[in-house]
């Protein structure tokens, strides 16, 4: 009967400090638990009379309901306080929105992933550049129309006697002298990505873009090879289905020079669409509807970008001997190549740096 008037003298001085649910429920397991407290005095009832067992069970039980009761009580006490308090605790949280990469950072990520899978190191140079990489060296010459100023933002800034003129860096080639002469000897196999800068603004030009510069020499490096990256590229990128062609073209720094175009999507590759169905995929196999030409390509085709073999001028300029080696280059937009992928949808490449952030979660 004493050890009965201690537990429940206890019990009464540890609910006094109980100020919260987590608290209260921890001191009902305690009490009332199968191994609790309570049912632990019941195990002395082994030692009792028949008798004796009556009383002692019955102030037990007693003892019990006036621990679940108090208990009970206290619950709807701190129930009732939690209630009135100026928080309410059963709305949901304020949900901070998740951040996320820009689409032109994730498609950089991937295509220079793609590069690094074939063995290409990716590299990036500066962004203010001298003439010299990005002109000079590149064997264009000092009256070539992407030198003039409405071309190519030149930075004001004083001469430098070697270099030149201080520049934006109109295109990602100024990384190929650079490459050349960090790594004073070939083999070379760089993917360069970086920041590029032309003064033009319209549906598919921003001032500031970006591109990726393939670039390799090594001994007995051909158009095959060249081709072969590309085609490789392509298929990673934009999948299986399109198809890669080189057209002639002239740049200063490679000869023979193409510009890479890919089969459009769109018509894919038939130059044509169905009149009721501009999105269809077969166009092919489609013969009853009318058909007319495709916007977005020329017969079929889209630009992807220049390219060629490596000048031998550009490989002496920066010390390499061209007898020895020989090498490819290309050079494309990593925007356009974004904006031409199956289900982008974008057609304005403006878009991207409005800083709409409802154009960019789309992505
Ligand atoms: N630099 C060229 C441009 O911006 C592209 C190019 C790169 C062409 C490499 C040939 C080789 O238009």
């Amino acid at each position: 009967m004493k050890d009965l008037k201690t537990t429940r003298e206890k019990f009464q001085v540890k609910l006094t400090s109980i100020v919260s649910l987590p608290q209260l429920e921890l001191l009902k397991l305690e009490y009332l638990s199968r191994n609790g407290i309570v049912n632990e005095l019941l195990k002395d009832m082994k030692s009792l009379s028949i008798d004796e067992r009556k009383i002692y069970g019955q102030q037990i039980n007693k003892l019990k309901d006036e621990i679940a009761k108090q208990l009970d009580s206290t619950q709807k006490k701190l129930i009732s306080s939690l209630n009135q308090s100026k928080y309410d605790v059963t709305l949901p949280g304020n949900m901070r929105k998740n951040g996320s990469l820009h689409v032109v950072s994730y498609a950089i990520e991937e295509i220079s992933k793609i590069f690094e899978k074939i063995g290409f190191i990716r590299m990036s140079y500066p962004e203010v550049e001298w003439d010299w990489y990005s002109f000079e060296a590149l064997n264009m010459p000092s009256n070539h129309p992407a030198r003039d100023d409405f071309e190519t933002f030149y930075i004001d800034h004083p001469e430098n006697k070697e270099f030149g003129k201080m520049l934006l860096t109109p295109h990602t080639s100024s990384g190929q002298p650079r490459e050349m002469m960090r790594l004073g000897k070939p083999p070379i196999r760089m993917i360069n990505i970086a920041k590029t800068y032309r003064p033009n603004w319209d549906v598919s030009h921003t001032p500031m873009f970006h591109q990726f510069e393939g670039f390799c020499v090594d001994k007995k490096i051909n158009i095959t090879h060249l081709k072969g990256t590309i085609n490789y590229f392509v298929k990673e990128f934009f999948g299986e289905n399109r198809e890669i062609r080189l057209r002639p073209f002239h740049f200063q720094f490679t000869e023979p020079s193409f510009e890479i175009d890919i089969t459009c999507d769109i018509c894919d590759g038939t130059g044509y669409i169905f009149k009721d169905e501009l999105q269809t995929k077969n166009a092919k196999s489609r013969s009853f509807a009318e058909k007319i030409k495709c916007k977005l390509c020329k017969q079929g085709w889209l630009e992807l970008g220049g390219s060629g073999m490596v000048h031998p001028n550009i490989l002496k300029f920066s010390g390499i001997n061209p007898d020895e080696y020989t090498g490819w280059a290309f050079g494309f937009g990593v925007e356009r190549v974004m904006m031409m992928k199956t289900g982008v949808g974008l057609n304005d490449i403006r878009l991207l740096y409005e800083g709409d952030i409802r154009v960019l979660e789309q992505f």
